[in-house]
Protein backbone atom coordinates (compact mmCIF):
# COMPACT_ATOMS: atom_id res chain seq x y z
CA UNK A 1 0.00 0.00 0.00
CA UNK A 2 2.16 3.08 -0.91
CA UNK A 3 -0.24 5.65 0.92
CA UNK A 4 0.42 4.07 4.20
CA UNK A 5 4.12 3.83 2.62
CA UNK A 6 4.15 7.67 2.40
CA UNK A 7 2.45 8.00 5.32
CA UNK A 8 5.15 6.14 7.20
CA UNK A 9 7.99 8.20 5.68
CA UNK A 10 6.30 11.66 6.28
CA UNK A 11 6.01 10.20 9.98
CA UNK A 12 9.86 9.30 10.30
CA UNK A 13 10.51 12.65 9.18
CA UNK A 14 8.72 14.06 11.62
CA UNK A 15 10.33 12.12 14.21
CA UNK A 16 13.86 13.07 12.94
CA UNK A 17 13.03 16.73 12.81
CA UNK A 18 11.74 17.26 15.95
CA UNK A 19 14.52 15.06 17.77
CA UNK A 20 17.24 17.32 15.92
CA UNK A 21 15.26 20.37 17.17
CA UNK A 22 15.46 18.69 20.69
CA UNK A 23 19.06 18.16 20.40
CA UNK A 24 19.85 21.33 19.32
CA UNK A 25 17.58 23.02 22.72
CA UNK A 26 19.67 20.08 24.63
CA UNK A 27 22.36 21.83 23.40
CA UNK A 28 21.68 25.23 24.12
CA UNK A 29 20.72 24.46 27.60
CA UNK A 30 23.72 22.42 28.18
CA UNK A 31 25.71 25.56 26.96
CA UNK A 32 23.88 27.71 29.25
CA UNK A 33 24.48 25.46 32.77
CA UNK A 34 27.91 24.91 31.84
CA UNK A 35 28.16 29.08 31.72
CA UNK A 36 26.73 29.20 35.00
CA UNK A 37 28.90 26.54 36.81
CA UNK A 38 32.03 27.84 35.31
CA UNK A 39 34.11 29.72 37.31
CA UNK A 40 35.05 32.59 35.38
CA UNK A 41 38.29 30.88 34.26
CA UNK A 42 37.45 27.29 33.84
CA UNK A 43 36.97 25.12 30.01
CA UNK A 44 35.78 21.58 30.00
CA UNK A 45 38.42 19.39 30.31
CA UNK A 46 39.70 16.83 27.56
CA UNK A 47 36.97 13.64 27.19
CA UNK A 48 39.30 12.30 24.17
CA UNK A 49 41.60 9.59 25.30
CA UNK A 50 42.92 9.49 21.72
CA UNK A 51 43.63 13.25 22.09
CA UNK A 52 44.84 12.39 25.19
CA UNK A 53 47.20 9.59 24.20
CA UNK A 54 48.26 11.53 20.85
CA UNK A 55 48.73 14.83 21.63
CA UNK A 56 49.20 14.65 25.89
CA UNK A 57 52.86 12.41 25.23
CA UNK A 58 55.09 14.99 25.28
CA UNK A 59 53.29 17.83 26.87
CA UNK A 60 50.32 18.99 28.69
CA UNK A 61 47.10 17.78 26.29
CA UNK A 62 45.68 21.62 26.02
CA UNK A 63 41.72 21.42 26.73
CA UNK A 64 40.80 21.86 22.90
CA UNK A 65 38.93 25.75 23.85
CA UNK A 66 41.92 27.51 24.66
CA UNK A 67 42.36 27.96 20.46
CA UNK A 68 40.15 28.42 17.63
CA UNK A 69 39.32 25.18 15.63
CA UNK A 70 41.25 26.86 12.68
CA UNK A 71 44.34 26.77 15.08
CA UNK A 72 43.58 23.08 15.02
CA UNK A 73 43.42 22.12 11.49
CA UNK A 74 46.61 24.13 11.20
CA UNK A 75 48.22 22.27 14.21
CA UNK A 76 47.37 19.36 12.74
CA UNK A 77 48.12 19.85 8.61
CA UNK A 78 51.76 20.93 9.85
CA UNK A 79 52.63 17.89 12.08
CA UNK A 80 55.35 16.34 10.46
CA UNK A 81 57.21 19.75 11.73
CA UNK A 82 55.77 19.88 15.22
CA UNK A 83 57.58 22.74 16.56
CA UNK A 84 60.79 21.07 15.49
CA UNK A 85 59.54 17.35 16.60
CA UNK A 86 57.95 14.82 13.89
CA UNK A 87 54.15 13.75 14.92
CA UNK A 88 52.79 10.68 12.83
CA UNK A 89 49.41 10.30 12.93
CA UNK A 90 47.57 7.21 10.87
CA UNK A 91 44.63 9.29 8.61
CA UNK A 92 41.81 7.79 10.34
CA UNK A 93 43.18 8.11 13.66
CA UNK A 94 44.03 12.40 12.47
CA UNK A 95 40.78 12.46 11.18
CA UNK A 96 39.27 11.08 15.30
CA UNK A 97 41.34 13.83 16.38
CA UNK A 98 40.25 16.58 13.73
CA UNK A 99 37.01 16.09 14.58
CA UNK A 100 37.21 16.12 18.63
CA UNK A 101 38.96 19.38 18.19
CA UNK A 102 36.40 20.92 15.92
CA UNK A 103 33.51 20.23 18.18
CA UNK A 104 35.44 21.54 21.05
CA UNK A 105 37.74 24.50 20.00
CA UNK A 106 36.82 28.15 21.70
CA UNK A 107 34.42 29.38 19.34
CA UNK A 108 31.75 26.28 19.95
CA UNK A 109 32.47 26.35 23.85
CA UNK A 110 29.65 28.39 26.29
CA UNK A 111 32.80 29.05 28.96
CA UNK A 112 33.19 32.94 29.45
CA UNK A 113 37.36 31.86 28.88
CA UNK A 114 36.55 30.78 25.75
CA UNK A 115 34.68 33.77 25.10
CA UNK A 116 37.53 35.84 26.29
CA UNK A 117 40.09 34.08 24.27
CA UNK A 118 38.07 34.12 21.08
CA UNK A 119 37.15 38.63 21.35
CA UNK A 120 41.30 38.56 21.95
CA UNK A 121 42.06 37.26 18.54
CA UNK A 122 40.30 39.16 16.21
CA UNK A 123 39.89 36.27 13.49
CA UNK A 124 43.48 35.52 14.37
CA UNK A 125 44.45 31.37 14.75
CA UNK A 126 47.92 31.35 16.07
CA UNK A 127 49.48 27.95 16.31
CA UNK A 128 50.40 28.19 20.42
CA UNK A 129 48.14 28.40 23.28
CA UNK A 130 51.17 30.87 24.61
CA UNK A 131 50.08 33.27 22.09
CA UNK A 132 46.52 34.11 22.29
CA UNK A 133 46.73 37.82 23.58
CA UNK A 134 44.11 37.34 26.29
CA UNK A 135 46.44 34.84 27.98
CA UNK A 136 49.17 36.81 27.40
CA UNK A 137 48.15 39.75 28.91
CA UNK A 138 46.80 37.30 31.70
CA UNK A 139 50.60 36.42 32.37
CA UNK A 140 51.77 39.94 32.52
CA UNK A 141 50.40 40.82 35.81
CA UNK A 142 52.83 41.97 39.08
CA UNK A 143 51.84 38.13 40.58
CA UNK A 144 53.84 37.01 37.88
CA UNK A 145 57.60 36.63 38.70
CA UNK A 146 60.31 37.70 35.61
CA UNK A 147 61.94 34.58 36.00
CA UNK A 148 58.55 32.51 36.53
CA UNK A 149 58.33 30.98 33.21
CA UNK A 150 62.13 29.50 33.21
CA UNK A 151 62.11 28.18 36.77
CA UNK A 152 62.78 24.38 36.93
CA UNK A 153 60.05 22.31 36.06
CA UNK A 154 58.36 25.06 33.89
CA UNK A 155 60.56 26.03 31.54
CA UNK A 156 58.18 27.74 29.27
CA UNK A 157 54.32 29.48 29.07
CA UNK A 158 53.07 26.45 26.94
CA UNK A 159 53.50 24.51 30.44
CA UNK A 160 50.49 25.51 32.06
CA UNK A 161 49.88 22.56 34.38
CA UNK A 162 53.28 23.67 36.41
CA UNK A 163 51.84 26.47 37.54
CA UNK A 164 47.87 26.14 37.49
CA UNK A 165 47.20 23.03 39.81
CA UNK A 166 43.88 22.39 38.16
CA UNK A 167 44.40 22.36 34.64
CA UNK A 168 43.65 18.91 33.86
CA UNK A 169 40.07 19.33 34.86
CA UNK A 170 40.36 22.88 32.66
CA UNK A 171 40.37 25.36 35.81
CA UNK A 172 43.00 28.26 35.26
CA UNK A 173 41.45 29.81 38.35
CA UNK A 174 44.28 32.45 39.53
CA UNK A 175 43.16 31.04 43.25
CA UNK A 176 44.72 27.55 42.28
CA UNK A 177 48.03 28.71 40.94
CA UNK A 178 51.23 27.74 42.29
CA UNK A 179 54.13 28.76 40.92
CA UNK A 180 57.34 25.97 41.19
CA UNK A 181 59.85 28.18 43.43
CA UNK A 182 63.37 28.68 41.96
C1 LIG B 1 56.71 14.15 19.95
C2 LIG B 1 56.26 15.08 20.95
C3 LIG B 1 54.94 15.84 20.69
C4 LIG B 1 53.71 15.30 20.41
C5 LIG B 1 53.31 13.83 20.26
C6 LIG B 1 52.80 16.44 20.29
N1 LIG B 1 53.47 17.60 20.51
FE1 LIG B 1 52.65 19.45 20.58
N2 LIG B 1 54.48 20.25 20.94
C7 LIG B 1 55.67 19.55 21.04
C8 LIG B 1 56.77 20.49 21.26
C9 LIG B 1 58.23 20.12 21.42
C10 LIG B 1 56.19 21.77 21.31
C11 LIG B 1 56.89 23.11 21.53
C12 LIG B 1 56.96 23.35 23.02
C13 LIG B 1 57.47 24.71 23.40
O1 LIG B 1 57.91 25.49 22.53
O2 LIG B 1 57.41 25.03 24.59
C14 LIG B 1 54.76 21.58 21.11
C15 LIG B 1 53.83 22.62 21.13
C16 LIG B 1 52.48 22.48 20.93
C17 LIG B 1 51.52 23.57 21.00
C18 LIG B 1 51.85 25.03 21.27
C19 LIG B 1 52.07 25.24 22.75
C20 LIG B 1 52.20 26.71 23.07
O3 LIG B 1 51.18 27.32 23.42
O4 LIG B 1 53.31 27.24 22.95
C21 LIG B 1 50.29 23.04 20.73
C22 LIG B 1 48.99 23.79 20.69
C23 LIG B 1 50.48 21.62 20.50
N3 LIG B 1 51.81 21.31 20.66
C24 LIG B 1 49.47 20.75 20.16
C25 LIG B 1 49.66 19.39 19.94
C26 LIG B 1 48.64 18.51 19.44
C27 LIG B 1 47.23 18.93 19.06
C28 LIG B 1 49.19 17.26 19.39
C29 LIG B 1 48.53 15.97 18.93
C30 LIG B 1 48.13 15.90 17.56
C31 LIG B 1 50.58 17.37 19.84
N4 LIG B 1 50.82 18.69 20.14
C32 LIG B 1 51.46 16.32 19.96
C33 LIG B 1 55.81 18.19 20.99
C34 LIG B 1 54.79 17.28 20.75
C1 LIG C 1 54.79 30.14 35.53
C2 LIG C 1 53.46 29.77 35.95
C3 LIG C 1 52.34 29.80 34.91
C4 LIG C 1 52.27 29.15 33.71
C5 LIG C 1 53.30 28.24 33.08
C6 LIG C 1 50.96 29.46 33.14
N1 LIG C 1 50.29 30.30 33.98
FE1 LIG C 1 48.42 31.02 33.71
N2 LIG C 1 48.62 32.20 35.35
C7 LIG C 1 49.70 32.18 36.23
C8 LIG C 1 49.48 33.19 37.26
C9 LIG C 1 50.42 33.51 38.43
C10 LIG C 1 48.26 33.82 36.97
C11 LIG C 1 47.58 34.95 37.74
C12 LIG C 1 48.04 36.25 37.12
C13 LIG C 1 47.37 37.45 37.75
O1 LIG C 1 46.29 37.32 38.30
O2 LIG C 1 47.96 38.54 37.64
C14 LIG C 1 47.75 33.16 35.76
C15 LIG C 1 46.55 33.49 35.16
C16 LIG C 1 45.96 32.76 34.14
C17 LIG C 1 44.62 32.96 33.67
C18 LIG C 1 43.63 33.99 34.21
C19 LIG C 1 43.03 33.39 35.48
C20 LIG C 1 42.33 34.36 36.40
O3 LIG C 1 41.73 33.89 37.41
O4 LIG C 1 42.35 35.58 36.11
C21 LIG C 1 44.39 32.03 32.69
C22 LIG C 1 43.10 31.82 31.93
C23 LIG C 1 45.60 31.26 32.54
N3 LIG C 1 46.54 31.74 33.44
C24 LIG C 1 45.79 30.25 31.62
C25 LIG C 1 47.02 29.64 31.37
C26 LIG C 1 47.28 28.71 30.28
C27 LIG C 1 46.23 28.24 29.30
C28 LIG C 1 48.60 28.37 30.35
C29 LIG C 1 49.38 27.51 29.40
C30 LIG C 1 49.31 27.85 28.00
C31 LIG C 1 49.17 29.08 31.50
N4 LIG C 1 48.19 29.84 32.08
C32 LIG C 1 50.48 28.98 31.92
C33 LIG C 1 50.78 31.34 36.16
C34 LIG C 1 51.08 30.54 35.07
Amino acid sequence: MPSRRLSLAILGLGVLVLSLAMDASADHHRRQRQRQRDGKHCLPPVTSPAYRTECGACHFAYPPALLPSGSWRAILQKLPEHFGEQVDLDPARRRELEDYLAANAAERCGARLAGKIMASLGGQAPLRVSQVPYLVRKHQGDDLPADAFSRPGVGSPANCAACHTGADQGDFDEHRVRIPPR
